[in-house]
C-alpha cells in the first residue's frame, strides 16, 4: 500500500481516502488478527520474520497448490498465474475456496 505508483508493476494508485480505507481494513483483517482458522493456518505456516508480499507466495498456499500440474497453471493462457485466484476458485469473490468449489479452465474439475 505505500507504494501503489509501481504495483507489481502497474500503477494502482487510489485518492487518499480510498487508500486510507482500504489501508484500514488490510490492517484490521490481517491474518494474524483474524480468528478464522485459515488465517491461524497461514500465520503458522509463516516464519517469524517472514512477510511476503504476494499471496501466492505464502507457504500455506504454495503447499494448498503443489499437485497442481504446471500445464495447468502457467502453462495454461486461460490462467497464467496462480495469482489468479478467481479463474479456478469460482466463489472466491465470495471468499469461498472449498475444493468442491474449484473448476480450472481446461482442466476441469478437481478431484484428488
Ligand atoms: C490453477 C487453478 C488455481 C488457481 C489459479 C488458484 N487455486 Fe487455489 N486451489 C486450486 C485447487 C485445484 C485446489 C485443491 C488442491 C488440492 O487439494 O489438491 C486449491 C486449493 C486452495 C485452497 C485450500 C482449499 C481447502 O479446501 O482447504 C485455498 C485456501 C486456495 N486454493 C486459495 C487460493 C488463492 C488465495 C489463490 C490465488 C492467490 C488460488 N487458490 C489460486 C486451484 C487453484
Amino acid at each position: 500500500m505505500g507504494n501503489l505508483s509501481d504495483h507489481f508493476g502497474d500503477n494502482a494508485e487510489l485518492t487518499v481516502e480510498d487508500q486510507k480505507m482500504i489501508s484500514a481494513y488490510l490492517m484490521e483483517n490481517a491474518a494474524d488478527r483474524s480468528k478464522h482458522k485459515r488465517s491461524a493456518r497461514i500465520v503458522r505456516s509463516l516464519k517469524q520474520t517472514e512477510t511476503p508480499i504476494r499471496i501466492s507466495e505464502l507457504p500455506y498456499i504454495v503447499r494448498q497448490h503443489d499437485e497442481i500440474p504446471a500445464r495447468l497453471i502457467k502453462g495454461n493462457p486461460e490462467v497464467g498465474s496462480l495469482s489468479n485466484c478467481s479463474t479456478c476458485h469460482t466463489k472466491a469473490e465470495k471468499g469461498i475456496y472449498e475444493e468442491n468449489t474449484v473448476r480450472i479452465p481446461g482442466g476441469g474439475k478437481w478431484d484428488d
